[in-house]
């Protein structure tokens, strides 16, 4: 299997996105590209190369762990296997192009690590009128989750407590939801949960001024 998400699962991935502003399905990036991922993450955990994550932008980036204690390690195209799924994220993201008419620009992401304990509270990916990113991609690496393992991701309605759907993260579960739209959360982990979260943008570089810088 080549693509990310199959021909078939894009449709419903799309009418997912259009109608409700979400979508999560199974099975969808290939098995030995998720454990090489994993694997890595393990590595670079190990080598202590994962950084504390942070909230917000540029002037208001803040460390906060109330609100998250999860730490990353952000993909780039020096690693083969990150540039592998990165690869697969473009074909995605020109895939959400031509169906939803998004004008995604390019995609951002990170390995993230939530060691046991950790969480990331309710929050927006993206703020209305920022119009950074669009639409948000998370990818599960746990082979072994099972439930009781805590980590769940859960979507909520917009502006309200109702919940939407908790997703498992289980090693290949996709979820993709509308950035501005879905308020989200992470439960406590319960033991080591490994993720990709990544999100697909608008081109927000404007004279010479790099958005975000890292
Ligand atoms: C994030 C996020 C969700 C997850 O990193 O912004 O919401 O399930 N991650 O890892
Ligand atoms: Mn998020």
């Amino acid at each position: 299997m080549n693509a990310v998400v199959s021909a078939c699962n894009i449709l419903a991935a799309t009418s997912g996105l259009r109608q409700q502003g979400w979508w999560a399905g199974d099975n969808i990036v290939c098995g030995d590209l998720l454990g090489a991922l994993r694997s890595e993450l393990i590595e670079l955990v190990e080598q202590e190369r994962f950084e504390r994550a942070g909230i917000g932008r540029e002037t208001d980036y803040l460390l906060d762990s109330d609100i998250r204690s999860d730490r990353i390690y952000w993909l780039n195209r020096e690693r083969p296997m990150q540039r592998r799924l990165l690869d697969r994220m473009e074909e995605l993201r020109l895939d959400l192009n031509r169906e939803l008419f998004l004008g995604l620009f390019e995609f951002e992401g990170h390995l993230a690590h939530y060691p046991p304990g950790a969480f990331y509270r309710r929050h927006y990916d993206s703020f209305r009128g920022a119009a950074n990113r669009i639409v948000s991609v998370v990818i599960y690496l746990n082979e072994t989750w099972q439930p009781g393992d805590g980590g769940e991701l859960v979507l909520y309605q917009p502006d309200s407590d109702e919940e939407i759907i908790r997703v498992q993260p289980r090693a290949g579960t996709m979820a993709l939801f509308m950035s501005e739209e879905i308020p989200h959360e992470v439960l406590p982990a319960r033991t080591h949960r490994a993720s990709i979260a990544g999100w697909f943008r608008l081109n927000n570089s404007i004279a010479g001024h790099i958005d975000p810088p890292r």
